[in-house]
């Protein structure tokens, strides 16, 4: 018999009470801190999004980042980064995240991509989906088309998936 072969939600380390009592926290750094997981991640998200057209990739500030530039890389696309306000230096567009608690603004630049485009939205996590669809807010608004939402993970009891509703969402691990 060979090596046994791992799932990627095998990876995941849970940890209790973070950030806040009651919070089951599933922290994906222990997934990059191994080379099979984080290798296995990386070739998951690949086969997921096999046969896409895709023009762009964007990776949502700050766990997205560890994600798609790599596929960036693979694929031979460029990456934009989506950022949290005040970031970035040119002009921008901006969107406003509702969350599960308050509010926050990212922001892209608004010659990020030219009008026409055809993006690939990538995050560690899908869970209220807030995130996401403040992101594809801003891709539609400067004339790009969102071929699909890339996530690694996704909790699944905060119905993430409903805020992003006619959309193509793909995600790998759910919780
Ligand atoms: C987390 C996660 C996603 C977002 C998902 O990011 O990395 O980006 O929350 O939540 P949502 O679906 O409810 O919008 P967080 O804002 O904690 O910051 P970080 O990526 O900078 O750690
Ligand atoms: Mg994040």
């Amino acid at each position: 018999s060979g090596p046994v072969k791992r799932t990627l939600e095998s990876y995941y380390t849970t940890i209790e009470d973070f950030p806040a009592e009651g919070i089951l926290f599933r922290d994906i750094t222990s997934v990059l801190g191994d080379a099979d997981g984080f290798k296995l991640a990386i070739d998951e998200m690949l086969k997921a999004i096999e046969g896409e057209a895709i023009d762009v990739i964007i990776g949502i500030e700050a766990r997205g980042f560890m994600f798609a530039p790599v596929l960036a890389y693979e694929l031979g696309k460029p990456f934009v980064p989506v950022r949290k306000a005040g970031k970035l230096p040119r002009e921008t567009v901006s969107a406003t995240c509702t969350l599960e608690y308050g509010e926050a603004t990212i922001e892209m630049h608004a010659d990020a991509f030219p009008p026409g485009s055809k993006v690939l939205i990538v995050d560690d996590l899908i869970a209220t989906g807030g995130t996401a669809k403040a992101t594809a807010q801003m891709v539609e608004e400067l004339g790009g088309v969102v071929s699909s939402f890339l996530f690694v993970s996704e909790l699944t009891y905060l119905n993430g998936r409903d805020l992003l509703e006619g959309y193509k969402v793909h995600s790998l691990v759910t919780f």
